[in-house]
């Protein structure tokens, strides 16, 4: 019965300014998403009589975005370093147009191996999905069922080493802000995986 919820920190300022990457709080949008998310969270919790089933707990990372999203569960919270967006080094706080603007090859590099490149002095995915490494063994040890609030680099990680996609398109999957990502394990060791839209 036990479940593990994936789900992006909502909108951000730096989101609403296409910034990439920084550590701001959430917009209006973004805190009627963390009200909103208990109720959706619930509705997805087995519950035997008046408490949940299967125990719950949070895990976020430790940018203001993702702790404020969570701030209205109730349920046990951790904090992980190991869960921090990807970092875009010298980039950080840039919009992409200014990445495009002002370093063309760079731009360039990362369109043609987003999975292999690296910002300078910053991460590529590949550093991600390594450093993901203890989340993912503590998610598997872990008999709780647990609801993760990352960021898309990091949740683009995750969801795709549960789901078992290629590498490769692990940078591009789909990750979209204010929906739940349910997955749940099935007795033949797969992920039956179900998106709930939070509103
Ligand atoms: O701020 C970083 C983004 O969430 C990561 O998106 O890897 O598609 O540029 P990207």
């Amino acid at each position: 019965k036990r479940k593990i919820w994936l789900t992006r920190h909502g909108e951000s300022i730096f989101n609403t300014q296409g910034l990439i990457g920084g550590d701001s709080s959430l917009s209006e949008k973004g805190w009627d998403f963390a009200r909103a998310l208990p109720e959706a969270l619930l509705h997805r919790i087995p519950m035997t009589s008046e408490a949940p089933a299967v125990p719950v707990s949070v895990w976020t990372s430790t940018l203001k975005r993702t702790i404020e999203s969570a701030s209205h569960l109730p349920f046990p919270k951790l904090r992980w370093k190991a869960l921090d967006e990807i970092h875009a080094g010298s980039y950080d706080g840039c919009t992409y147009a200014q990445i495009a603007n002002t370093s063309p090859e760079e731009y360039q590099a990362r369109q043609m191996d987003k999975l292999r490149y690296r910002y300078p002095a910053g991460e590529s995915y590949l550093d991600v999905i390594q450093r993901l490494e203890p989340v993912i063994i503590e998610l598997e040890r872990e008999k709780e069922s647990v609801c993760i609030v990352g960021h898309q680099a990091v949740l683009r990680a995750l969801y795709g080493y549960f789901a078992a996609v290629p590498l490769q398109d692990i940078p591009t999957l789909e990750v979209p802000l204010h929906h739940l990502i349910e997955l749940q394990p099935k007795a033949d060791g797969t992920m039956q995986v179900e998106r709930i839209p939070v509103h």
